[in-house]
């Protein structure tokens, strides 16, 4: 028989390279506690659901204009994560806020991937670029990425796994986020997916 993986709902808004990141891990057996069995994007078109696509992974488009409000964007959410049994939620560059109400339901069971150390150039307005941009303002010499589990306060929830990337000399915000992401996010996001999926299917069995 085989063995029992997590149900994993993808989020995200854009390109989903954290997206295709995890779904190489499924395929590469880097991430084998779970596995990806819906991706929802908040944006038509983003580049994002190609990729499930091609993977074979179902994806749907639900925006807040098209569902006529924030609860009803949050209650058609919850009822796609319902209906495909979800054990864990992972944000991957997913630019909506989710409320207090969506995010008690899943307590550690949702992961999100900030492009910086967290506490440093986190919370409400950081987000995409704009980190990037203000660590470079800053002058911090080492940045990185945080993976973190969601709760209500924006990037405040636990912290999971962290790792740190070096800014050097001439960086703009674009290089570095490729940095980032190269270097920390590909990564990061994926090991740390398989460690919360590897403890959901292990006090479930
Ligand atoms: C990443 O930098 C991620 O850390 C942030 O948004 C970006 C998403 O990129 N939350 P992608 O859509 O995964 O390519």
């Amino acid at each position: 028989m085989a063995e029992k993986k997590a149900r994993i709902a993808v989020l995200v808004s854009g390109g989903g390279t954290n997206l295709q990141a995890i779904l190489d891990a499924c395929e590469k057996g880097i991430i084998t506690s779970g596995e990806v069995v819906l991706v929802i994007s908040n944006r038509e078109g983003a580049y994002a659901l190609e990729r499930a696509k091609t993977a074979g992974v179902p994806g749907l488009t639900l925006t807040r204009k098209a569902c006529g409000g924030q609860q009803a964007f949050e209650a058609a959410i919850l009822k796609a994560l319902e209906d495909a049994e979800i054990d864990l939620i992972v944000l991957a560059g997913f630019l909506a806020i989710l409320s207090e109400n969506f995010t008690a339901r899943y307590p550690r069971r949702i992961v999100n991937i900030h492009p910086s150390l967290i506490p440093s150039f986190c919370g409400a307005g950081f987000y995409g670029l704009k980190v990037h941009e203000a660590a470079l303002a800053r002058g911090v010499k080492v940045t990185g990425a945080t993976v973190h589990f969601v709760n209500e306060i924006p990037d405040g929830g636990e912290i999971i796994a962290q790792k740190a990337v070096e800014i050097l000399p001439g960086d703009t915000p674009e290089i570095l986020q490729k940095r980032v992401m190269e270097q920390a996010e590909w990564i990061l996001l994926p090991n740390a997916v398989e460690q919360v999926c590897g403890e959901i299917i292990g006090t479930e069995k």
